[in-house]
């Protein structure tokens, strides 16, 4: 079966509207985080960059009278939760193995804890661990990180490379 690329899942209109909430630069960014962290813990680094590309996509509008509203976003926030579900539609959708888009969609649902009534730390599966962690490392205050620019060109570009290294990467077990 073709891989379903991270290019693929970037293009298609679903990402597209959903991921300027979020922010490209940031998801492509946590992207090449995760790929790194994947290959150092040993999880699967085509998952691992797909559950950090699709993480944030279940963000919704966080604006009142036209002003950022952290402490009310927060309060009402279950963006984990319908990004999860987004995720999984989504990459059916694009013909992906169904234990992947499960998977991937696990990753996104507990990226972040800050919507729960406990603490997930230690109860983490490594691949949902490396996608926590990398979108810790590129977080800023006040969610500043969702605000940084990156047109889709270069985004496209830094997802192909990210792609060839995962290709390489198959390439290297297989032979
Ligand atoms: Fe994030």
């Amino acid at each position: 079966m073709k891989r379903v690329t991270l290019v693929d899942v970037f293009k298609h209109r679903i990402t597209q509207k959903y991921l300027q909430r979020s922010g490209i630069h940031h998801a492509v960014t946590v992207s090449g985080y995760a790929f790194d962290m994947a290959l150092k813990a040993g999880v699967d680094p085509d998952l691992a960059t797909k559950s950090a590309l699709l993480h944030d996509m279940g963000h919704y509008e966080w604006y009142r009278d036209g002003k950022w509203d952290y402490e009310e976003y927060r309060k009402h926030d279950i963006h984990a939760i319908k990004g999860a579900e987004r995720a999984h539609k989504l990459l059916i959708r694009l013909g992906e193995d169904r234990l992947v888009a499960k998977e991937v969609s696990l990753a996104v649902l507990l990226h972040t804890d800050s919507y729960l009534p406990f603490e997930l730390d230690d109860k983490r599966t490594k691949l949902q661990d490396v996608v926590a962690k990398a979108d810790e490392k590129d977080e800023q205050p006040l969610g500043l990180h969702h605000y940084k620019n990156m047109d889709k060109s270069e985004a496209i570009q830094r997802l192909n490379m990210l792609d060839l290294k995962i290709e390489e990467f198959y390439d290297g077990q297989a032979g």
